[in-house]
């Protein structure tokens, strides 16, 4: 099968460029080590500046060995250059957002495009001297070379993002590129399914397996691609009671509907209750509830027999992201997937959807019959409510949070915005404030209502939602759920903000 390697700079978008080569039916992953096994290679964007030691670099000798196709895009576009001797310059002002790119489209990668065309930009630096034998293809009212190529060594840069939306015919210009590779489009989740569970069967044969099922979409799948490969599984779900409203109801039925048999839902409420009873701090949150479920995970397991194989539902960015750990990156949280077991469990780890991006998860969900409703679902937290819930977590707290969660949800899926926005929910705040409800003085707990866009969760823009949305969901809230008398909205974007408030 024909492959493109993806070089990660560390943008923010490398990821992004893969899942677009793969919707163009060619498999695409980030490359660790790069060679001509790859039809063609793509070097990502990226934060740094490439005439700063301190920022990646291509692989010593890459263009000597490299003899394939090589789009730069951004920082890669930048690397390629400088590389062959142009020169690349700090440039005066960020240039962020939408332009009008003035492209030569008799050069084989803007085949079909107009001379004008809207590409998504993002940079500081920018080339001001091409190598020679490169040729400009490509200019903005601000960037002078905002593209070029080199035929005869098969290179290609464009300064803006082909990969973003906002780059009109983006997807045109990487189509391009698969064809001066000479690809064959042939990556096909329905073949994939097929060869997966054919796999299973025979990897896995009369081995037991068990697995933990946490409601989300990747175990889930996982689990439904298992029992049509008619293993022996045994399937656990631990009920935390930090779950949405009905969470766990959902994912039996989903089971029952599916006959995917031997699931067994644990009731754990009071145990985690207990153990994060007085615990205010964001991390120690986190730390307690991951120990937890590896803990009654261990003790169910135990219970049931024993077992060959643990089968997890990790999807591909989990795997890269903790193979790779950027070195620029800090903790901002401790990311936990309930689900994530450790490494010392003495057991064969089957991961079958780790070459596979959320997208193609839930395509593939779709594909063996799961609900559109819980395939579209927004992300939610390992942790769950317990990182929504700001300072000590309460039955009584517990309760309030899910019952304005489901109202938040239901309105905003009436009004049909909840597939546009990446993540809405509320969270409660640990203060009270005064209000009056039938002429009665109230002093009850605040809500704040957080609705984001974003591509991948690394950055994340703050919903515009519709004010009268807004005042729809505050006045069913105060007047339907007992404990919050005040509504906020939060305008925060990430960065600063991060996504989740703990
Ligand atoms: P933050 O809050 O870091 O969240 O901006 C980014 C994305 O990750 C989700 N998130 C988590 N997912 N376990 C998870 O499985 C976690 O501990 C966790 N913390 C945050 C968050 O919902 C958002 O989509």
């Amino acid at each position: 099968m024909d492959r493109i390697g993806v070089f990660d700079f560390g943008g923010q978008y490398c990821h992004l460029i893969a899942r677009r080569i793969r919707d163009l039916g060619v498999f695409s992953e980030i490359m660790q080590d790069p060679s001509n096994t790859y039809s063609g290679i793509i070097l990502s964007g990226g934060p740094g500046n490439v005439y700063s030691e301190e920022s990646p670099q291509l692989p010593e000798d890459f263009f000597e060995k490299i003899d394939v196709p090589v789009l730069g895009i951004c920082y890669g576009h930048q690397m390629i250059a400088q590389a062959f001797g142009g020169v690349v310059q700090k440039g005066m002002e960020r240039e962020y957002g939408k332009k009008i790119a003035m492209l030569n489209n008799t050069s084989p990668i803007f085949n079909g495009l107009e001379n004008n065309e809207q590409v998504w930009m993002s940079h500081f630096d920018q080339i001001v001297e091409l190598p020679p034998s490169f040729e400009n293809i490509g200019s903005t009212d601000t960037c002078s070379i905002a593209a070029f190529h080199n035929l005869e060594e098969k290179l290609f840069g464009v300064q803006f993002h082909p990969e973003v939306i906002h780059t009109t015919n983006g997807s045109k210009i990487l189509e391009n590129f698969l064809k001066i590779t000479n690809c064959k489009r042939e990556w096909k989740l329905k073949d994939w399914i097929e060869n997966k569970i054919s796999e299973l069967k025979q990897f896995i044969g009369q081995k037991q397996v068990i697995m933990a099922v946490s409601g989300g979409v990747d175990s889930t799948v996982a689990a439904i691609l298992l029992s049509k490969a008619d293993v022996k599984a045994h399937f656990i779900h631990v009920d935390t009671g930090l779950m949405r409203l009905d969470e766990s109801k959902e994912v039996s039925e989903i089971f029952r509907d599916l006959g995917v048999e031997n699931l067994h839902v644990i009731n754990t409420k009071e145990r985690f209750l207990s153990k994060l009873k007085g615990i205010t701090d964001p991390e120690e949150k986190r730390k307690i509830i991951g120990k937890m479920f590896i803990e009654i995970f261990e003790e169910e397991a135990k219970k049931l027999g024993d077992f060959d194989i643990l089968v997890q539902g990790t999807i591909y960015p989990d795997r890269i992201e903790s193979a790779q750990p950027s070195q620029h990156a800090t903790v901002i949280k401790t990311h936990h997937n309930v689900g994530g077991l450790p490494d010392t469990i003495d057991l064969d780890l089957v991961e079958p959807l780790n070459d596979l991006y959320k997208d193609e998860v839930r395509r593939i969900g779709e594909i063996i019959g799961l609900p559109e409703k819980f395939i579209k679902r927004h992300p939610f937290p390992g942790p769950a409510l317990a990182i929504r819930i700001l300072g000590e977590i309460t039955i009584e707290r517990l309760e309030i949070l899910r019952e304005a969660d489901a109202i938040v949800t239901e309105i905003i899926q009436k009004h049909n915005i909840y597939d546009s926005l990446w993540q809405v929910f509320p969270a409660l705040l640990p203060v009270k404030s005064v209000g009056v409800m039938g002429d009665k003085r109230t002093y009850e707990y605040i809500l704040a209502i957080r609705a984001v866009e974003s591509i991948d969760a690394m950055t994340a823009d703050w919903a515009r939602i519709d004010y009268d949305i807004l005042e729809e969901i505050s006045n069913q809230i105060v007047n339907k759920v007992h404990g919050i008398n005040r509504v906020l909205y939060d305008i925060t974007s990430k960065p600063p903000g991060t996504i989740e408030y703990e």
